[in-house]
């Protein structure tokens, strides 16, 4: 059987899909949606009038940002910003910006999966805001918690943005709010950024366009298996599909097979076979309520210091700090 030959695996990329695709239920992880056209087709979702979030966030930071930076700089002192998850940085650029025009002394450590994404985020930034000091570091968040802590006694601002702590589960959420605290010394703080509960219809559109864009994004871990691992996944035999349960809070994405058919990934020597309509489970981008990030803050050792709302109030940012 191909589980006893195949042992060793070249990268956590190989391990995971073999795992995922060998398993019942099949699951795929969200974090291999991101290469250069991931990036891309994430950035189209984010210009999408259905996918509210990036606009919301970005009005709450644009909002508050006198008082977000105050809070960071804490009377002009120096400080590290860290961010998790940078992307291309949009959000960022607005509290940037405000920290470099009042010339509070920062230095700015953008953390993200995608090198791709931090070559861009560096080049814009010498453009557009060429006082503000970058290092850019690629790896997972759980990578780079340890590089973190390596890092000087600076004072530690860390940002996490854009909800994407969603992409956790909640006792995912809690190991990983719970190592970043770990990390955190008295006067660092934590922002981070929760999608909100609200009409299931919202949600479900931000999640579900019709022009396909979120589609081709799901579908995009499937190209990636195709391309890097000597996959043969036609992608047109897969459906794109969303839920969403108001009760738990919770979005899902999927694959769904349209037939019988079986997938060779070279690479793994492995053929996948899929009965028609089963199921790849590829996302879950969790909402939250204010009991529920409470709770997460108290499990996670955290302490709530304050909190800023969009003018919709569909979304929240909140600054914690070490409980
Ligand atoms: C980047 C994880 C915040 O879950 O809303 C967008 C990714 N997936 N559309 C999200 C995503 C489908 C996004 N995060």
């Amino acid at each position: 059987m191909n589980e006893e030959i195949q042992t060793q695996f070249k990268t956590p990329f190989e391990q995971d899909v073999y795992q995922g695709l060998t398993e019942y239920p099949k699951y795929l992880s969200s974090k291999y949606f991101y290469d250069k056209k991931g990036d891309k087709l994430f950035q189209d979702i984010m210009n999408m009038p259905e996918y509210y979030l990036t606009d919301a966030e970005f009005d709450v930071l644009d909002h508050h940002k006198e008082e977000i930076t105050s809070l960071f700089s804490s009377n002009g002192k120096e400080f590290n910003l860290i961010e998790l998850g940078a992307g291309d940085g949009k959000k960022t650029k607005i509290l940037l910006k405000y920290l470099s025009d009042n010339n509070l002394p920062f230095e700015y450590l953008p953390i993200d999966i995608s090198q791709n994404a931090l070559d861009q985020l560096e080049d814009s930034l010498r453009l557009e805001l060429p006082k503000v000091q970058v290092r850019t570091q690629q790896g997972t968040y759980f990578e780079v918690l340890a590089d973190i802590a390596k890092l000087n006694r600076t004072r530690k601002v860390i940002l996490f943005l854009g909800s994407n702590i969603g992409n956790l589960l909640h006792p995912q959420a809690i190991s990983f709010l719970t190592s970043v605290q770990e990390l955190m010394h008295e006067g660092d703080l934590f922002f981070v950024g929760f999608d909100q509960k609200k009409n299931p219809q919202t949600i479900l559109n931000a999640y579900n366009d019709q022009t396909g864009i979120t589609a081709a994004f799901n579908k995009n871990v499937l190209a990636r298996i195709n391309k890097e691992l000597n996959g043969n996944f036609s992608l047109d035999d897969f459906i794109h599909w969303e839920v969403y349960d108001p009760e738990t809070g919770t979005a899902k994405s999927y694959l769904v097979s349209k037939k019988d058919q079986k997938v060779e990934i070279k690479d793994l020597s492995l053929t996948v076979n899929f009965r028609e309509w089963e199921t790849i489970h590829t996302e879950i981008s969790q909402k939250y309520d204010d009991s529920t990030v409470t709770w997460l803050a108290e499990k996670s050792g955290l302490q709530i210091e304050t909190q800023f709302t969009d003018s919709k109030n569909q979304y929240k940012n909140y600054i914690f700090k070490k409980g």
